[in-house]
């Protein structure tokens, strides 16, 4: 079955390859400048906020500029309307799969032109640094470079359907409690060479036609009037698209007009005629500065045929068999097997499910949550019921086990406890527990105590404390949040007609303190409660770990992980040889065969780690570089070619403001997983 929605899907992926890539070119800007010199003052103070509902920017009608209608993603299309519900950010990292993130941009790129939105407020790329923040579902993980990867292919996947992509949040928008005010610091390093490098990626690489700045101060000046972020970041990055705040993130007229941003979200706090006026009249902003913010959103919405084509598709169905296909094939990709004491795959048999989030679909909340298609949502339960004939499986509502209902547990081959998080639990705006809500836990020991053969499934966005079940459970599944077809895949996988193939986007620490950054997290923002003198009204989080995030962290700080980053089980095992380093016009390339030695076919995630020898500044021993996956049927080879570019050893330099590459001697480690290393191979930089 997979098999042939992938041969659809690919077909039609291979018809949008060809699609044109929608960059602002010269003539854009230049007709863009056209009318800015058309505009009158009123008219461009009218186009630089937003306007309606909060999702939409401003019409001129006397200059053709229509009013724009924008859409959170990124797991679907939001806002007045029903749409495809893709799994979250931190299942498509999880994949560790491009093509499953450029899937899942083109479904949504056709779904937002189905429903004429043509801005949509995705993707989010903020770096997974504590299990804590309410929206790392909605994220990538820890990793600059695979959150840069899965961004830049889901970013095309949207753009090529010409609709504008808004890469968020930017920057250091890495917790959610008190997230107006807590002020990220980070040293300009650390910002370079982890919080920044996929909205690089995007703008270099990817023409992203649209950033979010964040709600927190970025080295105490809040994102949205941060001209160090906005110009001598972002602008510097060759970034020629249009800057928005965060919904409610601006404080000042002054800061606005002068940081670089140019569209406040989602209305005129700041930017009303009557504060904007007196400002240019008296000669404190200069109107230029009016003219580039409306010259950046004109270009944008030029590159990307919104002052000529209709906003609407009617020829795109809003409930799309291509993008209900891709919901799958990203659900089916992201799901991680955390443990298998061999219970897993269930061939057939008698399965009791039970659990908070059995028999519905579980959502992280806030703007990320979305209201799927009526009707096409399945629940881990439905999708087990579906698995047909050689399945018994029952649905148990109560927690609280009646005899009938203990009976049917004990009497059961298999017990399946869907637990975790949802959008009341796990969203933006708040940080959530590190444990699993209230009963769980018991709910789990419950439930084994009168089946060993338990499973537990985990909806979160990130690592949970699962040290009191982890040794008496059959089986850990981290299941994310994985969308209308998320119970379809999970089925898929628990009986084994698919081999779990999800690898941990994050260091799962195994314990809330061992996480190098767990002690700036909120310590911080504690003291500062209690007596700041500079300022007061801000508390901090200080980067201290600086580069050290996750595995980053373990390799330095000695700390062994529960599970690496980059794990994942599989239900079968692969055996990687040769392994060779084929000098290329940019860099090399990494050429090794892995071979299926298991019993099922399966796809396999091979990991190349860069480890400096004699680094000339301090650096992590080691850092993620290039990934690719593979399915490979049973007892076949395939051989992996995977890429790496001069940049891939560099570091940044703080004084130079650019990125050097040592000479010298490097090691090439090829692996499974972060710790479990395969293959080592020298390289040297000359
Ligand atoms: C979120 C953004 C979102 C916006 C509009 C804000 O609260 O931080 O990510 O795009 O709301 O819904």
């Amino acid at each position: 079955m997979r098999k042939l929605i992938l041969t659809a899907a690919s077909l039609l992926l291979a018809s949008f390859a060809f699609a044109q890539p929608y960059i602002i070119t010269q003539s854009d800007k230049d007709r863009a400048a056209e009318i800015v010199s058309r505009m009158t003052l009123d008219e461009k103070i009218a186009l630089i906020s937003g306007k309606d509902d909060g999702f939409h920017t401003a019409a001129i009608p006397r200059l053709g500029i229509p009013s724009v209608r924008m859409a959170d993603g990124p797991q679907g299309v939001r806002n007045n309307t029903y749409s495809t519900y893709y799994p979250c950010g931190i299942g498509l990292a999880a994949s560790f799969d491009r093509d499953v993130a450029k899937g899942v941009g083109n479904g949504i790129g056709l779904d937002a032109t189905a429903r004429g939105v043509r801005i949509m407020l995705c993707p989010g790329v903020n770096i997974y640094r504590s299990p804590l923040c309410g929206r790392n579902f909605e994220y990538y993980g820890e990793d600059p470079f695979l959150t840069s990867e899965i961004a830049l292919n889901y970013i095309q996947g949207i753009q090529q359907h010409r609709v504008m992509a808004t890469i968020k949040h930017f920057a250091l928008n890495n917790q959610e409690y008190q997230r107006h005010r807590v002020g990220s610091v980070a040293d300009e390093r650390t910002l370079n060479e982890i919080y920044f490098p996929a909205f690089r990626k995007a703008v270099e690489q990817g023409d992203v036609a649209a950033v979010m700045t964040s709600y927190n101060p970025v080295n105490e000046v809040h994102a949205a009037e941060n001209a160090w972020l906005i110009k001598d970041n972002l602008r510097a990055w060759g970034f020629d698209g249009i800057v928005m705040s965060d919904w409610k993130s601006t404080y000042t007229t002054l800061g606005v007009l002068t940081s670089g941003l140019d569209l406040e979200m989602p209305e005129n706090f700041t930017t009303k005629v009557e504060m904007v006026k007196p400002l240019i009249e008296n000669g404190v902003v200069p109107e230029a500065n009016l003219d580039l913010m409306c010259q950046h959103i004109l270009q944008a919405f030029i590159a990307f045929g919104l002052l000529d084509l209709p906003a609407k598709d009617e020829s795109i169905p809003e409930d799309y068999e291509y993008s209900r296909n891709m919901a799958y094939n990203a659900a089916v990709e992201a799901p991680v097997l955390l443990t298998n004491n061999g219970l897993l795959p269930l061939k057939k048999g008698r399965i009791v499910v039970l659990g908070p989030n059995a028999n519905t679909v579980a959502y992280g909340g806030g703007s990320g949550r979305m209201d799927p298609i009526p009707g096409r949502n399945i629940t881990p339960y439905a999708g087990l019921k579906a698995l047909g004939k050689k399945y018994d499986v029952q649905f148990i509502e109560s927690v609280d086990f009646t005899s009938a209902e203990k009976k049917a547990i004990q009497k059961a081959d298999a017990v399946i406890v869907v637990a975790g998080f949802n959008y009341k639990t796990e969203l933006e705006n708040h940080d959530r527990t590190y444990r699993l809500p209230d009963g769980q836990n018991e709910l789990i020991a419950a439930a084994s105590a009168l089946n060993k053969n338990t499973v537990v499934i985990i909806n979160s966005g990130g690592e949970v404390d699962i040290t009191p079940f982890k040794d008496n459970v059959a089986a850990i599944i981290m299941a994310w949040y994985g969308g209308q077809e998320g119970g379809r895949a999970l089925a898929d996988i628990i009986s084994g007609k698919v081999s779990p193939s999800g690898r941990l986007p994050f260091t799962f620490w195994g314990s809330e303190d061992k996480n190098p950054a767990a002690k700036y997290y909120h310590a911080d923002t504690a003291a500062i409660h209690r007596s700041s003198k500079s300022r007061p009204e801000y508390p901090h989080s200080t980067y201290k770990e600086g580069l050290f995030v996750g595995y980053r962290g373990a390799e330095k700080f000695g700390v062994e992980p529960m599970f690496p980053f980059g794990y994942g089980l599989s239900y079968s095992s692969f055996a990687y040889s040769g392994g060779t380093v084929v000098p290329t016009a940019d860099g090399c390339e990494i050429v090794l065969t892995v071979s299926n030695t298991g019993k099922v076919d399966a796809m396999e995630t091979v990991q190349v780690y860069v480890a400096p020898q004699n680094p000339s500044v301090i650096r992590p021993a080691y850092e993620l570089k290039g990934f690719d996956k593979k399915m490979i049927a049973k007892g076949k080879s395939v051989e992996f070619c995977i890429p790496l570019s001069y940049q891939d050893f560099s570091y940044y330099d703080v004084a130079s403001r650019s990125w050097k590459v040592d000479a010298g001697d490097y090691k090439i480690l090829v692996g499974s997983s972060s710790s479990d290393i395969k293959i080592s191979l020298d390289y040297t930089v000359r």
